[in-house]
C-alpha cells in the first residue's frame, strides 16, 4: 500500500492563497473546505489527506508527526521556534511585516517597558538582542488595545496595510522581520516519505516561480 501523507493547513486568511498553490501541485479537496465543518478532508489521491486547524496548531502538528508537513505564517514559526521541522519553501503569500507598535508621538518609556502580544517567545528574543529587559503581557488578539487602555506601552504585533494602527491612534516603531508563509516538513517525515514529498515541493517551487 501507498504511504499516506496528511497536509497541515492553516485555517483563516492563509488557506484562501494556500488551496490554489495546492492545487498546482495536483493536490485538490474532495469537498468544499470552506462550507463544511469537517477538520480532515480528502482529497483527489487516495493517499493524501488535509487537515484545517488553527494557524498557531500548525507547527505542533507537524512536530509530533500529527501530520507529515503544512503550511504557516513565519511569525508563527519564529514564535514556535522550528524545533523538529523542516522550512523548505518559502509559499510567498500572506506577506507582511512584524512591528513592534505604540501610540503615535509616544514619549520614550522610563524604565522597565510594558510589551503587550501574542507572540511571547519571539518579542523577548527580540528585546533581548537589543539588550532591553521588558515586561511580557500575552494577549489572544487585539493587541493594538493595550497601549490605549494604559494595559503596555508597546506592542509586537503583525502590520499589513497599517490601518489597524492608524484608526487605533498607533504607529509602527520597530521593524522586527518581514513575514510570509511558509511550507513546513516533520523531519521523520522527510526521511520515510521523502519519494512522496519532493515531487509535491518540486511543484509547488514551480508554481511559485510562476507567479514572480
Ligand atoms: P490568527 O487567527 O492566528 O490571527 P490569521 O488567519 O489571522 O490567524 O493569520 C494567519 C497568518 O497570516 C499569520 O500567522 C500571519 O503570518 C498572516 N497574517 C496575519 N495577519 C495578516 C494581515 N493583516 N495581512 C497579511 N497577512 C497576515
Ligand atoms: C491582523 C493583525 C493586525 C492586522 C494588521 O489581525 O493582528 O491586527 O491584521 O493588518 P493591517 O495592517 O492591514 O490593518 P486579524 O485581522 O488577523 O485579527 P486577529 O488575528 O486579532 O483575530
Ligand atoms: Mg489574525
Amino acid at each position: 500500500m501507498k504511504k499516506q501523507l496528511t497536509i497541515a493547513l492553516s485555517k483563516g486568511r492563509i488557506l484562501k492563497e494556500t488551496l490554489p498553490l495546492l492545487a498546482a501541485a495536483d493536490i485538490v479537496p474532495a469537498e468544499d473546505i470552506f462550507s463544511s465543518r469537517k477538520l480532515i478532508f480528502d482529497t483527489n489521491h487516495s493517499h493524501i489527506k488535509l487537515v484545517v486547524i488553527r494557524a498557531t496548531d500548525v507547527p505542533t502538528y507537524v512536530e509530533y508527526g500529527g501530520a507529515d508537513m503544512g503550511v504557516a505564517g513565519k511569525d508563527v514559526l519564529m514564535e514556535h521556534g522550528g524545533a523538529g521541522l523542516y522550512e523548505p519553501l518559502d509559499l510567498e503569500i500572506a506577506k507582511c511585516r512584524l512591528m513592534v507598535a505604540g501610540m503615535k508621538d509616544a514619549a520614550p518609556v522610563e524604565g522597565r517597558m510594558k510589551v503587550a502580544t501574542k507572540f511571547v517567545n519571539l518579542t523577548r528574543e527580540y528585546f533581548a538582542r537589543q539588550g532591553q529587559q521588558v515586561d511580557i503581557i500575552k494577549l489572544y488578539g487585539a493587541m493594538e488595545l493595550a497601549p490605549i487602555m494604559g494595559l503596555a506601552d508597546r506592542i509586537v504585533d503583525i502590520v499589513d496595510t497599517g490601518n489597524t494602527l492608524r484608526a487605533n491612534g498607533l504607529e509602527p516603531m520597530q521593524h522586527i522581520a518581514d513575514i510570509s508563509s511558509r511550507l513546513v516538513v516533520g523531519q521523520p517525515s522527510m526521511k520515510m516519505k521523502h519519494a512522496l514529498i519532493q515531487p509535491i515541493l518540486d511543484q509547488l517551487q514551480q508554481a511559485i516561480d510562476a507567479r514572480r
